[in-house]
């Protein structure tokens, strides 16, 4: 094994994983603004829109950052880390994290951005839109959770 190369894409992992964690954390304050600000002030509110959905690009490279130094790591260590329970649990909420923030989230955001565009020139709050508030709200605490426990597994790998 090459240290120095592997401690690289330990960097990398932890670049994407600051990358991804805070495009979640700020899309969250950001989503709290956009719904208090919609109601009276359409045009200001679809600005914020806009950027919530730059989160969304960030939250995908960082994934994309995290699973190259992941994979770098596993060539060089498959054969320790593969085996052990920490790391098959952690996989699955991977997956997971990646359908729900990834998948789920983008279903969600682009049902909001065709209810946003019916709706000129301002905006109604119809149980459409309060529903898909609470789903994005959500997928957000279910985001939390899942990289709460991949934190946990990951730091205390538990065999
Ligand atoms: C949401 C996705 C992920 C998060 C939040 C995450 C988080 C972490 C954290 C916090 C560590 C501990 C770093 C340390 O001890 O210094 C770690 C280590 C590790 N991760 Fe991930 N990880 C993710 C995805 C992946 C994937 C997809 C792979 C493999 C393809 C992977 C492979 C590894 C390996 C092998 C280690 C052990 C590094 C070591 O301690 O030497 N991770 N991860």
């Amino acid at each position: 094994m090459n240290p120095t190369v592997y401690n690289l894409a330990l960097v990398m992992h932890i670049v994407g994983i600051t990358l991804m964690a805070g495009a979640t954390a700020v899309e969250y304050i950001t989503f709290r603004q956009f719904w208090k600000t919609i109601p009276s002030d359409k045009g200001k509110g679809m600005v914020i829109w806009r950027t919530i959905s730059d989160y969304q690009k960030m939250m995908g490279i960082g994934m994309l950052i995290i699973i190259i130094g992941g994979v770098v790591m596993m060539y060089y260590l498959h054969e320790a880390w593969g085996a052990q329970l920490w790391f098959r649990i952690k996989f699955g909420l991977v997956i997971l994290v990646i359908i729900n923030g990834l998948g789920i989230r983008r279903i969600l955001g682009s049902r909001l951005s065709k209810l946003l565009a019916a709706m000129r020139p301002v905006y109604e709050r119809t149980p459409s839109t309060l529903r898909i508030r609470g789903y994005i709200q959500v997928v957000h605490w279910i985001q939390l959770v899942l990289f709460l426990a991949i934190y946990i597994l990951s730091i205390f790998k538990f065999v």
